[in-house]
């Protein structure tokens, strides 16, 4: 029986729990992992993709000339929910399968969402970064409890983000493309246009898919004072640039950012106290990598065993 040869591209496989990688190499896969500790540029994958039948795929372009230059590409299994880097007209032409992990994530996504919510409304990361630096100095936040808080994207997380925000007695409006108004009724959240819903968001925090900008100059300029935006969700969906300056101006209290444009981020918004920014690590708590990752292997294995002689 030939070995099956399998690249996986995303850097920290295995690092939450070893499973995912034991159960590739029991099923007789030859796994070759990212060597560059770091999402892959286009020309890296057509390199690393050489002979390889099966793909565990992070957030690297999959695109067109990728499939067409690997064609022996039989299944792209993603470890996480984002599609956007992976070209699905070429990937059905070419009779390439793909997988996604829809629902291991989410907890852990919405969880730190919330903990982003809190923590930017009490200035954690500014009375934080203060101390640090040999400081002490108090700020004056602002109460989670009484808000109107605007949750753009009600899908999986963004549902999961309004059930964790219940006991906290907010108002929740919500804008999705494809509104599930039977959820949002059994759960109190009121769905308006994205135009009304950030005239009134206190707390806006975006968990749509895709990369085309959502939150622009226009809608952050339309946010009650002092609202605080968040975006754990892709690079892109809120105007970085709109943002840094509404938080110049002060127009809007803090941020929480986990997605960017371009990662990894070296932008002006690391030289702000109020905004907390981390290294899209939505998905990094323990328990849900080894779910996405083992999900992800089960779902490569389902194709390339499949056939298998
Ligand atoms: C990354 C994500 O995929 O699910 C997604 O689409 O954004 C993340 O979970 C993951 O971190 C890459 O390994």
């Amino acid at each position: 029986m030939t070995a099956l040869r399998v690249l996986v591209s995303t850097s920290s496989f295995a690092k939450a729990d070893p499973a995912p990688l034991t159960r590739l190499e029991q099923a007789g896969c030859e796994v070759m992992l990212n060597p560059h500790g770091r999402v892959l540029t286009e020309d890296e994958v057509v390199a690393l993709l050489a002979d390889v039948d099966g793909l565990i795929a992070g957030t690297e372009p999959l695109t067109e000339r990728v499939m067409a230059e690997r064609p022996q590409l039989r299944v792209i299994s993603r470890v996480g929910v984002g599609l956007e880097r992976v070209d699905l007209v070429a990937a059905v032409e070419r009779g390439v399968r793909v997988f996604i992990t829809p629902d291991a994530l989410t907890d852990a996504v919405a969880e730190l969402t919330l903990g982003a919510m809190l923590t930017v409304l009490r200035r954690v990361p500014e009375m934080n970064a203060t101390l640090h630096a040999g400081g002490w100095e108090k700020k004056m936040g602002t109460l989670l409890r009484g808000k109107t808080v605007g949750i753009v994207g009600l899908g999986r997380i963004g549902k999961a983000v309004a059930l964790l925000l219940q006991p906290f007695g907010v108002r929740v409006v919500a804008r999705d493309a494809e509104p599930d108004q039977e959820w949002a009724e059994a759960h109190g959240v009121e769905f308006m246009s994205l135009d009304d819903l950030v005239g009134v968001s206190e707390i806006l925090t975006v968990h749509a898919s895709g990369r085309d900008c959502l939150i622009g100059a226009d809608e952050l300029s339309r946010l009650p004072a002092d609202a605080i935006v968040l975006n754990a969700a892709r690079g892109g969906l809120v105007d970085e640039r709109a943002l840094h300056d509404g938080l110049v101006s002060g127009r809007i209290a803090g941020c929480y950012l986990d997605t960017f444009e371009r990662e990894p981020y070296d932008g002006p918004l690391r030289d702000m106290p109020n905004a907390l920014l981390t290294p899209h690590a939505g998905s990094y708590a323990r328990e849900a990598r080894a779910r996405m990752e083992l999900e992800a292997v089960e779902n490569l294995l389902s194709v390339l065993e499949d056939g298998r002689a």
